[in-house]
């Protein structure tokens, strides 16, 4: 299991332990965690999975595709450590992660 940990934008925090191979999102959804909307159901379509990824943890999750970079151009103030947290793939290397969600999404 992998802990992960989502911040609301109003501070709120869920811990919660997430089974590789899940993506970041199917967790935050399997766990009513509020603010990761994914009307897409994780196909990349969307953009209601938008996280910010704490910066210590850029590294660990990996590159960006180009279609997630496109359909991140949908979401509201994106920064450069904004992700589509449908693209997320977890796995025991992100135990430990910290993602943020945007203020548009709760
Ligand atoms: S769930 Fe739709 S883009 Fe991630």
């Amino acid at each position: 299991m992998a802990k992960i940990t989502y911040i609301e934008h109003d501070g709120t925090d869920h811990v919660i332990d997430v089974k590789p191979g899940l993506t970041v999102m199917e967790g935050a959804v399997k766990n009513n965690v509020p603010g990761i909307d994914a009307d897409c159901g994780g196909a990349c379509a969307c953009a209601t999975c938008h996280v910010y990824v704490d910066d210590a943890w850029l590294d660990k999750t990996g590159e960006k595709s180009a279609m997630e970079e496109s359909m991140l151009d949908f979401a509201e103030n994106v920064e450069p450590n904004s992700r589509l947290s449908c693209q997320i793939k977890v796995s025991d290397a992100l135990d430990g992660l910290v993602v943020r969600l945007p203020e548009s999404q709760h």
